[in-house]
């Protein structure tokens, strides 16, 4: 089973920066997953939505200006790394999944991905963008034809996974929570790959295996990957 560093290894370290992201990569993890959205001023920002949870500003990155948002501190001293500076952290170490929060234009946001492929910054194969925002997967689909997507619920569908294969998605990302044995078994029918968030407890971790999860996003990845190898 696959582990993926939930906004970089963010049990430990600031969420979504780059301390994050180095612990998780030498946690020798699978894959870092972060959140990627546009500020006020239309840059590719890695963060959540709020700034009042994880920062000493307060307010939405989608109503921040890019000045604004550099000078916070978002734990330990750390700043809020712009997605060119995260891509540059993991380089081609690992998979990347960028979680795209919210609705915006993207096409800066494909740009950046087209050119750092091309200067080989990391390899297209690394690369798996997910959202809750399906209409926003589509779209990029249709830019980005080869990008790997994942398709996030937080619930079981009336027609289980039906929903990610007429996105092409690659994989489904779903809330641990709501995930079951004909869910997953629906999902691997289609060709998809199941991936569940976030589970950091031992118990969630055995139980997600023993459902034939193929891998899981964790604030915790050195110690899920510790689990995972003894058991
Ligand atoms: O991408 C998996 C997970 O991160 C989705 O939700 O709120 O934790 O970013 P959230
Ligand atoms: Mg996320």
């Amino acid at each position: 089973m696959l582990v993926f560093a939930h906004r970089g290894a963010s049990g430990n370290y600031p969420e979504n920066t780059l301390s994050a992201i180095q612990a998780a990569l030498q946690a020798n993890v699978d894959g870092v997953e972060l959140d990627v959205q546009s500020c006020a001023d239309d840059y590719a920002i890695v963060h959540d939505t709020w700034l009042d949870r994880t920062t000493n500003g307060s307010g939405k990155v989608n109503q921040t200006q890019l000045k604004e948002l550099q000078a916070l501190d978002a734990g330990n001293g750390e700043f809020i790394p712009n997605l060119q500076q995260a891509l540059d952290a993991i380089g081609q170490q690992t998979m990347i999944n960028l979680e795209l929060k919210h609705t915006f234009g993207l096409d800066q946001f494909v740009a950046c991905i087209e050119q750092n492929v091309q200067q080989g910054t990391f390899h297209r194969e690394q690369l798996l963008v997910s959202s809750f925002d399906h209409h926003q997967l589509v779209w990029l689909k249709q830019k980005l034809p080869w990008v790997k997507i994942g398709a996030l619920t937080a619930s079981i569908p009336l027609h289980y996974a039906e929903f990610a294969q007429r996105l092409h998605a690659y994989s489904i990302h779903i809330d641990k929570n709501f995930i079951n044995h004909q869910f997953v078994d629906d999902a691997k029918q289609r060709g998809l790959k199941v991936f569940a968030y976030t589970v950091d407890k031992q118990q969630d971790i055995e139980d997600m295996r023993a459902l034939g999860v193929d891998g899981i996003f964790s604030n915790f990845p050195c110690h899920a990957k510790m689990i995972l190898s003894r058991s």
